[in-house]
């Protein structure tokens, strides 16, 4: 949620700071700021209600400038607009600061420390900078001990950059819970949220750990601790491919992501297969596992969702069981835990704050853990014990797709390798099932003018939906439902098809969308009588399908395969679905309203 980027060195800093922002833009779009020091030293301030494309529109085009810093806002403290926008100064407007994060005790520090000072923001943010400047002025100090004296007094998480209008050579920074990395190039350095910011200048780059601080000129870098102890760390190189930051034909990055996912799942198998064509996974993650007595998946969102087809494929292919939970309530709520508890985190982003304050909670009880995620070198990644890739490249669209099967086909290597380390599953070859899915994806893929027709003739003017199914099914329907909610606002639930005579089927109303997901044979009897009496009170009902389970009227038959993996091909037209939704309702569909990327708040 929010980013930040930092620039000093010989371009344009403006051009680069715009060009970082439009790539991290995906973590909050509601504001964005820049502040730039030009030629003369002098600085200035641009902020801007709504899309970077807006802040562009605002900034004087031949103001060359030499270093500066920049935000895009995902709004947590105040409505998003101008005054709450990033950068922040204060009063005397001699420091600028951005910020990702939230500042817990910022009315304390307020009272305590600023009770004269009227604030022009409703933000936690711009405590700290009027509070950098109170330091400096009160008790003398120069930036960097004000700024590390602020820091010390904040409760919550953060990246900061600040800049200093007397020392417009120099980008303070400093971090807390919230991810930054310093890009590194000659004649230049940088700072920013995700390497994807700054991969356009360079790909060496310099993780930062909590508790440091930094200062930045063009030509070096300081990291060092609260006390002043020096750090030194070697750079990385940093692995984005551009090409997958191009849209290419597509007009939105999550119609792109919807159609790589059988090349994501082409690339897993690669990935972990040994030459024998059988999944094989670093021996360490699979001891530790086998020697626990429980597996706790921890997550949120979609891949919270990926986690209920996870624990379908550990418990029945290796036998052992698995809890799954939300991060947001699991860290404060926790249940009795089993002797030898394992914990696997689910992360697209490697970055959500919820799943991170459990990692920190299991650890500090020196649990095993294990995260899967698509960004390597990203917090939940480098704080877990192990890591699993997903290998799906950037996913840029908020609403998250190729993650998500990515996850599951990642869980599905993990469970057959650990099934098979215990003597069970002999006879499974997860790998081989697994390019039969790749091949289902694409045929429903083929299907795309047809799912929009059902799209435009099922949902594009309704206003509540529902998504029906049993079983594994019904963990399809709750992703379904997310997808569809988050990116065309018609107001869905997934449910568990039985459950709905219980209490829900009162919403069912005249044409009320129903799409039942049906691709499990113990139950399709069942979910197809709930389909029956909700049409009986007037609903709509759509039938997703496999095949083997077709029955006349079906609208949507789905290629067969493995009964363990019919997630992978029937979450296909539910994301399809939700994107035509969502494109025939005039959305953005990439950045629905409200939402974030990359949720580095609790
Ligand atoms: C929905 C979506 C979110 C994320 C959730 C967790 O499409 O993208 O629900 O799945 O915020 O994010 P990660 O997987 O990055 O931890």
């Amino acid at each position: 949620m929010c980013g930040i980027v930092g620039y000093i060195g010989n371009k344009d800093a403006k051009v680069i700071l715009l060009q970082g922002l439009e790539k991290l833009e995906y973590r909050g779009y509601d504001s964005s700021g820049i502040f730039i020091v030009d030629g003369n030293q002098n600085g200035h301030l641009f902020k801007e209600k709504g899309r970077i494309a807006d802040l562009k529109k605002i900034i004087e085009p031949y103001l060359f400038s030499t270093s500066g810093i920049g935000h895009t806002r995902w709004a947590t403290h105040g409505r998003p607009s101008v005054e709450n926008a990033h950068p922040h100064q204060s009063t005397n407007q001699r420091f600028t600061l951005v910020h990702n994060g939230v500042i817990e005790n910022f009315q304390e520090l307020k009272d305590t420390y600023l009770p004269e000072i009227s604030l022009t923001s409703d933000t936690d943010t711009e405590i700290i900078v009027q509070l950098i400047s109170h330091f400096s002025e009160e008790e003398q100090l120069t930036t960097f001990e004000a700024f590390k004296k602020t820091v010390s007094k904040l409760k919550g998480s953060y990246a900061l950059a600040l800049m200093d209008t007397q020392q417009p050579d120099i980008i303070y920074a400093a971090k807390n819970k919230s991810p930054l990395l310093v890009g590194k190039g000659i004649g230049f350095n940088a700072i920013c949220s995700d390497a994807m910011a700054m991969i356009q200048e360079t790909n060496q780059f310099i993780e930062l750990m909590d508790g440091e601080f930094i200062s930045l000129t063009r030509d070096e870098i300081k990291i060092e601790t609260q006390d002043g102890t020096s750090i030194s760390r070697e750079t990385y190189t940093a692995e984005v491919n551009l090409d997958d930051l191009d849209l290419g034909a597509y007009p939105y990055y999550m119609a792109k992501e919807i159609d790589e996912q059988p090349a994501v799942l082409r690339k897993i198998i690669q990935a972990y297969q040994n030459d024998q064509g059988q999944f094989q996974l670093d021996t360490d993650i699979i001891n530790s596992v086998i020697s626990s007595d429980r597996i706790y998946i921890i997550a949120c969102g979609t891949s919270y969702n990926a986690g209920w087809v996870g624990k379908q494929l550990l418990e029945t292919l290796a036998h052992i069981p698995t809890e799954v939970h939300l991060s947001s309530e699991f860290g404060y709520n926790m249940p009795i835990l089993s002797k030898k508890p394992f914990f696997i985190f689910l992360s697209q982003s490697g970055e959500t704050a919820d799943s991170r304050q459990v990692l920190v909670k299991i650890k500090a009880m020196e649990f095993p853990s294990l995260t899967l995620t698509n960004v390597s070198g990203s917090t939940l990644s480098r704080e877990a014990d192990y890591t699993l890739l997903l290998h799906a490249g950037p996913e840029i669209a908020v609403a998250s797709t190729k993650a998500y099967t990515a996850q599951i086909t990642v869980l599905a290597a993990l469970s057959e390798v650990i099934a098979k380390k215990n003597g069970l599953a002999k006879e499974s070859n997860m790998a081989h099932e697994l390019g039969i899915v790749a091949t289902g994806m694409e045929s429903i893929l083929s299907e795309k003018v047809f799912i929009e027709q059902l799209a435009t003739h099922y949902l594009s003017t309704s206003r509540n939906a529902f998504y029906i199914g049993r079983g594994v099914d019904y963990y399809v329907a709750m992703e379904a439902s997310l997808k569809l909610k988050e990116i065309s606002y018609v107001q869905t639930e997934g449910f568990a098809a039985g459950e709905l005579k219980h209490g829900t089927i009162a919403l069912i109303e005249e044409g009320t969308p129903v799409i039942a997901i049906i691709t499990d044979k113990d139950s399709a009897g069942h979910t197809r009588g709930n389909v029956q009496e909700v049409q009986a009170r007037g609903a709509h009902a759509l039938v997703i399908t496999m095949e083997g389970l077709q029955k006349k009227g079906d609208q949507l038959v789905l290629p067969k395969v493995h009964s363990l993996l019919t997630p992978l091909v029937s979450v296909v037209p539910t994301q399809l679905l939700a994107y035509y939704t969502s494109l025939h309702r005039g959305n953005d569909v990439d950045k629905p309203r409200n939402l974030a990327k990359s949720v580095t708040v609790e």
